[in-house]
């Protein structure tokens, strides 16, 4: 049996807020072959030997469907002069893809050109995750693209590293 959750939503946040993380974009392609993306701080490793890693996606969030469906995905790494992409792809009314800005490696999964590093992963397993889906990714291939410093999300704010 669990024990009682006196556990507030605010208290949540502002707990959770107080680790920082990077900011990543992850991507996906639709049944179509659309590119698919959103922002996302919850990525983090899981594992060496096999390489996975993994982020949580919200159910709510209008890109589940596509990767529900899809058998790949892939985690942009950002840098510090990428609030504007961060932004853009949290924001639900904004194109966020533009046709020169990505690649695709092994999966096709988008490869932003502009990011620290990327991970492009085929799906390894899906768990239950409350109101989120935990989605972990078997890395096929992986790079550092740029030495730049990273974008870091803190307290409900971008930040840079000191
Ligand atoms: C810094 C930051 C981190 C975020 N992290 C996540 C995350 O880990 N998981 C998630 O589902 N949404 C996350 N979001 C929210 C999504 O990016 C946002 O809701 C987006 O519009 C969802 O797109 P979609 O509805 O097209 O899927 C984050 C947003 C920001 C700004």
């Amino acid at each position: 049996m669990n024990g009682p959750e006196n556990v507030a939503p605010g208290d949540f946040r502002a707990v959770l807020g107080r680790f920082a993380t990077g900011v990543t974009v992850v991507t996906t392609r639709s049944p179509e072959g659309d590119p698919v993306g959103l922002t996302v701080n919850s990525f983090t490793s899981v594992s060496l030997d096999p390489p996975l890693i993994l982020f949580c996606l919200d159910l709510e969030a209008g890109s589940l469907p596509a990767f529900e469906a899809a058998s790949c995905f892939a985690v942009n790494i950002l840098g510090t002069d990428q609030e504007a992409v961060s932004n853009r792809f949290a924001d639900p009314l904004a194109a966020r893809f533009s046709a020169n800005e990505f690649t695709g490696w092994s999966t096709g999964a988008p490869i932003l050109a502009d990011a620290l590093a990327a991970l492009d992963c085929t799906v390894h397993a899906r768990h239950d995750g409350g109101d989120h889906v935990i989605l972990v990714g078997r890395v096929q291939r992986l790079a550092v693209l740029d030495d730049a410093e990273p974008l870091v999300y803190w307290r409900g704010s971008y930040r840079k590293l000191c």
